[in-house]
């Protein structure tokens, strides 16, 4: 099994990321990693920067992730900013600001950044769906108020196993693990 690092300050990722990529015969290790973040309104450009300072840093080939939550009626807001919005207004203030919206459709997005000496390449994932009108129980993060396309109930009351099944950044390691076992391990599948 390829061994590959998780650099992160975020357990409940890598939680959700490690068996999901044994299944690709690729071995996740956590490395806790703080990095600065850019300024930047593009996800892949913040993700690309943390990858290569996390590769200056610990030197050997790793992944980082980078999510946002991009609501429509608010023109994408969150995006990029989805931390600092969570830890500021949180899901209640996210709430505050749909009421009286017609729409509440929103999409997560992932990107996964990979980098060793020879590259740095990213990968996205999407996962449409909407803001729920409250806060429910379960998950990490927005998961208490996203409601994924198809499903009735948030990430965070679907449990982790579902959420994997479906989750934005399941589907940018898919991209990401397909990429890299036919650059990397020979299979072409
Ligand atoms: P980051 O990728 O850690 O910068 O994520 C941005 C914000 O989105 C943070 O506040 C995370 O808690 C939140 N977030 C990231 N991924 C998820 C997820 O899968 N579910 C819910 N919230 C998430």
């Amino acid at each position: 099994m390829r061994r590959i690092i998780f650099a992160s300050t975020n357990k409940s990722k890598f939680d959700e990321i490690f068996n999901h990529m044994r299944t690709y015969n690729i071995e996740i290790e956590f490395v806790k990693f703080e990095s600065i973040e850019i300024q930047s309104n593009s996800l892949d450009e913040i993700a690309q920067q943390k990858a290569r300072d996390a590769y200056q840093k610990i030197g050997r080939p790793l992944i980082v992730e980078d999510t946002g939550l991009f609501i429509d009626s608010l023109h994408g807001f969150p995006g990029p900013y989805s931390s600092y919005v969570l830890g500021t207004i949180g899901n209640q203030g996210i709430l505050d600001l749909l009421l009286n919206r017609t729409s509440r459709v929103a999409l997560f997005r992932s990107i996964v950044a990979y980098m060793d000496d020879k590259c740095n390449k990213v990968f996205s994932g999407d996962t449409r769906g909407t803001i729920g009108d409250r806060i429910t129980k379960g998950g990490w993060g927005y998961d208490p108020i996203f409601i994924p396309d198809d499903s009735s109930v948030t990430y965070g009351q679907m449990g982790i196993t579902n959420k994997i099944a479906i989750s934005h950044r399941t589907k940018a390691l898919n991209n990401f693990a397909k990429w890299y076992r036919e650059n990397y391990l020979g299979v072409h599948r």
